[in-house]
């Protein structure tokens, strides 16, 4: 035989059991997820950093593919900030907050609701996630009422109120919907909501097995050690000492009205390590922070 079609396997390259190993044991959890919800708060340096981005959209449509519901709500002060600048626009914060005018809702309308919404949905459907982008004021999705500190900060929210349906009909179709943190009230008022809390309030209205916060952070920080677990009280005692302060504060806040409101687990995951979404979802060993209501002694390998 002068010439052959057929290929030599090269001697360097055995098959790698290890690799079946590691996909093998998301089977547990991909059975135990199946046809579930997950809510994702998408926020940090994973919304910002291209390969971040990347990876985050091949997780969450690896996820919808293996038949978990993802939801995906997202933040984007970042980009509301740059784009006020862009129309001259002066952004003020009181301690630490955006005060949202009316000037100021106009352009969080458009960036959130277009530029960053769209932008991420794009990012999914190069995937093949089909991804969906709507803001709550789409179906009268997001009722808000004033927050108890809009006399300082303007029009901004909070939920008052979540209608399901169309998060449901894209999720029971098979795509995921990708959701501007925004709502509306019947006085023609659109609110800024903090993206967290509308997380939050989502994942309870939708009885989401999950809530995931996807954030630049590793989790929990107190001093220089990481938490695997944060109880109620102990959450408490942190922000009353200024251990958690500025964005972690409606972050541990929400989570836990979240898991009052009945939802099973809720996670920070750091957006910065490659694949955190599927470690967290698919490992015995998990990444980031838990939220639990109270420290009870639990199985060792059971972070998922
Ligand atoms: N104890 C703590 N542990 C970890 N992070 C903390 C703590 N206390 C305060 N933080 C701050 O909280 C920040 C995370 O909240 P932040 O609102 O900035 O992020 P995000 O919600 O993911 O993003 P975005 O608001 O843009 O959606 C961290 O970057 C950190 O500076
Ligand atoms: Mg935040």
């Amino acid at each position: 035989m002068d010439k052959i079609c057929s290929e030599f396997r090269p001697e360097s390259k055995r098959p790698q059991p290890v690799i079946g190993h590691v996909l093998i044991e998301a089977l547990p959890y991909i059975r135990k997820f199946e046809g579930k919800t997950f809510v994702i708060k998408y926020g940090g340096a994973a919304m910002k950093d291209e390969v971040l981005k990347n990876i985050f959209a091949e997780n969450v449509t690896l996820l919808r593919k293996v038949g978990i519901k993802v939801v995906i709500v997202h933040g984007g002060g970042d980009a509301i900030t740059k784009t006020s600048a862009r129309l001259g626009l002066e952004t003020t914060f009181v301690h630490g907050k955006r005060v949202t005018d009316k000037e100021t809702i106009d352009v969080i309308q458009m960036t959130l609701a277009g530029k960053v919404n769209q932008d991420i949905v794009q990012l999914i459907n190069e995937d093949g996630g089909n991804a969906v982008g709507i803001s709550g004021l789409d179906a009268d999705m997001i009722r808000a009422v004033p927050a108890p500190n809009a006399e300082t900060l303007g029009l901004v929210g909070q939920v008052a109120e979540i209608n399901t349906r169309y998060i449901d009909l894209i999720c029971d179709a098979g795509l995921i919907p990708v959701i501007a943190p925004i709502g509306y009230d019947m006085e023609s008022n659109v609110y800024n909501i903090n993206a967290d809390d509308a997380a939050a309030a989502i994942a309870v209205a939708l009885k989401a097995e999950k809530l995931i916060y996807i954030s630049d952070v590793e989790g929990v920080r107190v001093g220089n050690r990481i938490l695997k677990t944060i109880c109620k009280a102990d959450a408490a005692e942190f922000i009353e000492r200024g251990i958690i302060t500025g964005g972690m504060i409606p972050k541990v806040v929400s989570a836990y009205q979240t898991l009052d409101g009945g939802v099973g687990k809720v996670h920070l995951v750091d957006g910065q390590i490659t694949h955190a979404l599927l470690l967290e979802v698919f490992t015995n060993e998990g990444v980031g922070t838990q939220f639990i209501i109270e420290n009870e002694p639990t199985a060792e390998g059971a972070a998922s």
